[in-house]
């Protein structure tokens, strides 16, 4: 059997760019830029963006078109001490899907209420205590919240059919589902400038703090950004790419991916604090005070912003299709990025019968984050996931290709098949720049939360926050330094 295809190229960097720009670019970007220095943050993070970014997203489409294989395969191929790298993604996957379907969920709970719009006045009330039921502390359950659990269940209804039949069905979806939030995103723009104060908005999110660019946290977080956004070290590119013919164009797809979703993060920021801004100058509070990220931007900020606004139900509806919208191609990537790696395993089960299983696993893996605790643990596994194990994997990735297997023989190849030739310079960024970047990063990480544990959660919940951070990463190690007679009985194979 012929490995899938994309139907057209510009299918894929549909599909690419459709992982990349989700609710990161909206209400995770914007607050960073605004928190660290306005217009100068852009230079660490279009550094951070060239330096980091764009060499390792060409490396994960390299290894995908050049093994055509899903991550397990793929890296495996490269050396095959390195299965475990492949696993560790997918696991990392896995748990961050698991809740991030969950954030489209409430989604699309805000979507039907928006029809009333019952929250103008107490939109933090409405959201805490009406929507999720929020218990006291984590180590209250409370049972599962039922709207949120059957709308998670419509999540992944509508993830299974964008999946179900691989390259050809996700061709198809991401043909609208990844411009149309852009639209709506636009839409929200002109109803932003046409109210007054948004240009006081604009001034807090493009007014340049130069003297933030000597804090190296601002650094950090350009760089953890540009990681978090791209999709990076997920498995998800590596499988996107192995669907491409092993001569198809690499060094012009990934540029063009990483500056759309760039592009994105920027134009949202626009629509972000437009809306605060007006919402500012409406209410009479200080913009400084509006500016929020994650669930309290999209849920609390947002939502009592729109209620402010002529119009506001139809602005309302189109702001959380736009949030659903944004969220699918990310989670349905991952999904797929899981598929990739049963299906060059399991050659006889369908396609269709693998995304059943794994949308029913994440759908039960999710639950938890349907519970009266759901905003608690969904605060703290996202912390950990995208502290640790994204940096552990970037780490491990850029040492297989650079060091193990070659940053020059796989530039070769790249430059072989791709118009647009890389230098030298990819092999710098990929042995040297990257890791140190990343370990870098995940020691001041580290130090930060022994020193202050995380939100003050109860030992045994950052028992499982370590516990998701850790134990991957000692499988990864433990299959790298296993039997070598195994390992090279598997490579005769
Ligand atoms: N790129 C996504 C965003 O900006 C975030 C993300 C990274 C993600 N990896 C993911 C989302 C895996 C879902 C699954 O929002």
């Amino acid at each position: 059997m012929t490995r899938q295809r994309w139907t057209s190229r510009a299918v894929f960097i549909l599909a690419a760019l459709g992982s990349a720009v989700g609710l990161g670019n909206l209400w995770r970007f914007p607050y960073l830029a605004g928190k660290y220095g306005g217009g100068a943050f852009l230079i660490p993070y279009l550094i951070a963006l060239v330096l980091v970014g764009v060499p390792m997203l060409i490396l994960e489409l390299a290894v995908g078109q050049k093994m055509q294989q899903g991550a397990v395969g793929s890296y495996t191929k490269l050396h095959p001490r390195f299965v475990g790298l492949g696993i560790l993604a997918l696991i990392s996957s896995f748990i961050i899907v698991s809740y991030y379907a969950v954030v489209m969920a409430w989604s699309l709970v805000y979507l039907l209420a928006s029809l009333k719009m019952n929250w103008s006045g107490d939109a933090e009330g409405y959201f805490y205590q009406k929507v999720l039921q929020t218990s006291n502390g984590i180590e209250q359950l409370g049972g599962i919240n039922l709207s949120i659990f059957l709308s998670l269940l419509f999540v992944w209804f509508s993830v299974y059919f964008c999946v179900w039949q691989g390259t050809k069905s996700v061709g198809k979806v991401v043909k609208y589902s990844v411009p149309l939030p852009v639209i709506l995103m636009s839409l929200l723009l002109i109803r932003a400038v046409t109210l007054p104060g948004f240009l006081q908005g604009w001034e807090m999110y493009l007014q340049p703090n130069w003297i933030a660019l000597l804090n190296p946290e601002v650094w950090t977080a350009a760089c953890s950004q540009i990681f978090y956004s791209l999709s990076l070290a997920f498995g998800i590119m590596v499988a996107y790419g192995s669907y491409k013919d092993r001569d198809d164009d690499i060094t012009q797809d990934a540029w063009i991916t990483a500056l759309l979703d760039s592009g994105t993060s920027i134009f949202a920021g626009f629509v972000v604090f437009g809306v605060l801004g007006y919402m500012a100058w409406k209410i009479g509070t200080p913009l400084k005070d509006l500016a929020a990220s994650g669930p309290g931007l999209a849920f609390v900020v947002f939502p009592e912003a729109i209620s402010l606004m002529p119009l506001s139900k139809i602005f309302s509806i189109l702001f959380f299709l736009m949030l659903f919208l944004l969220g699918i191609d990310s989670a349905f990537s991952m999904v797929a990025a899981l598929n990739a790696a049963v299906a060059d395993k399991y050659k006889h089960i369908s396609l269709a019968q693998i995304s059943l299983v794994f949308c029913l696993l994440l759908l039960i893996a999710g639950a938890i984050y349907t519970t009266r605790a759901g905003l608690y643990f969904l605060d703290l596994v996202d912390h950990f996931v995208t502290s640790y194990n994204l940096l552990s994997i970037g780490i491990c990735q850029s040492i297989l290709v650079g060091w193990v297997y070659g940053a020059e023989k796989m530039r070769r190849y790249i430059n072989q098949v791709s118009h647009w030739q890389i230098g030298k310079w990819w092999n710098i960024a990929i042995k040297y720049i990257i890791p140190l970047a990343l370990v870098t990063l995940l020691v001041t990480q580290f130090i930060q939360d022994i020193k202050t544990p995380y939100e003050g959660y109860p030992t045994w919940a950052l028992g499982i926050g370590w516990t998701i951070a850790l134990l991957p990463l000692l499988i990864f190690l433990w299959l790298l330094l296993k039997d070598k007679n195994k390992i090279i009985s598997i490579e005769e194979r």
